[in-house]
This record gives C-alpha cells, sequence and structure tokens, in this order.
C-alpha cells in the first residue's frame, strides 16, 4: 500500500494558483493540483479566451506542467473552485487524467472551505477509454 497523499500541499497548490487564473469571460477562476509520481505537485488554472472554446482547463494546465518537468503518472488530483456546486472535472479532463492515472487515483475536489468531497477516477470515468486500449 502507498502512503496517503498530502491533500493539505495539494490544497495549498490549487488554492495559490486559483487566484491566478485567468477568467475574464466567466469569471470562475479554477485551480487543479496533482500530485506526480515523481513526489512533486505540479499546479495549473484555466486560462480562458477570446474565442471562447480556445480557452484550457485548470487541469489540463497542471497535466502539462507535470509533463513538462519529466514525471509520467499522476498519482492524486485536487481541484479548487469556488460557489456552491461542487467544481468536479469536465468530461474532457476525465479523460485527459485518465490518459496517466489508476481506476483508483483519488480525485477531491475543494472550495475555500477545505475539502468537499472524494472520488476515484473511476466513479468518474467507469469503463473508460485508455492507453492500453491501442496497439504499442
Ligand atoms: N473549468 C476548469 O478549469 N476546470 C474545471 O474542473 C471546471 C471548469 C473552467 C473552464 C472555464 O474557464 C470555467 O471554468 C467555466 O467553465
Amino acid at each position: 500500500m502507498s502512503a496517503e497523499p498530502d491533500f493539505d500541499a495539494l490544497f495549498a497548490a490549487a488554492s495559490a494558483v486559483q487566484r491566478r487564473a485567468y477568467a475574464p469571460y466567466s469569471r470562475f477562476r479554477v485551480g487543479a493540483a496533482l500530485l506526480a509520481d515523481d513526489g512533486a505537485v505540479y499546479a495549473g488554472c484555466n486560462v480562458e479566451n477570446a474565442a471562447y472554446p480556445v480557452g484550457t482547463c485548470a487541469e489540463a494546465g497542471a497535466i502539462a506542467a507535470m509533463i513538462g518537468a519529466g514525471a509520467k503518472a499522476i498519482r492524486a488530483v485536487l481541484v479548487f473552485g469556488e460557489g456552491p456546486e461542487l467544481v468536479t472535472p469536465c468530461g474532457a479532463c476525465r479523460q485527459r487524467i485518465r490518459e496517466f492515472a489508476m481506476p483508483e487515483t483519488p480525485i477531491v475536489i475543494a472550495g475555500p472551505e477545505g475539502i468537499r468531497a472524494r472520488f476515484t477516477l473511476d466513479a468518474l470515468l467507469p469503463a473508460s477509454f485508455g492507453p492500453a486500449n491501442l496497439p504499442r
């Protein structure tokens, strides 16, 4: 059994980067933090665009930072957002996480007051399609 991820560190990283999100259109700022297989935490925020569909989610930014640093796998995810609803990853980001995570990888949802909910990747994206579906 691997040790429980340090969710306090993920919360600190996600809440810090959320404040730097570029979200002038939705005014909905999101931060995401990943614990990677190298033991480091990688964070990203949403970056919107005047051409709306070009905007990117916080999770996509965090994954790009992880891959750019040379890490290979996601061990845990924390998403930080405000408002009364749980800010869970969108469908596309569930698939982005799927590429680098395991079915049991925790995806934790947080708000300003702290952790609100805990899921696994498999709970959010059941019976998913992934790298093993393709011949290599
Ligand atoms: N957003 C994220 O960055 N991550 C999520 O998990 C949910 C939604 C962003 C996309 C867009 O910039 C804004 O939140 C409103 O949808």
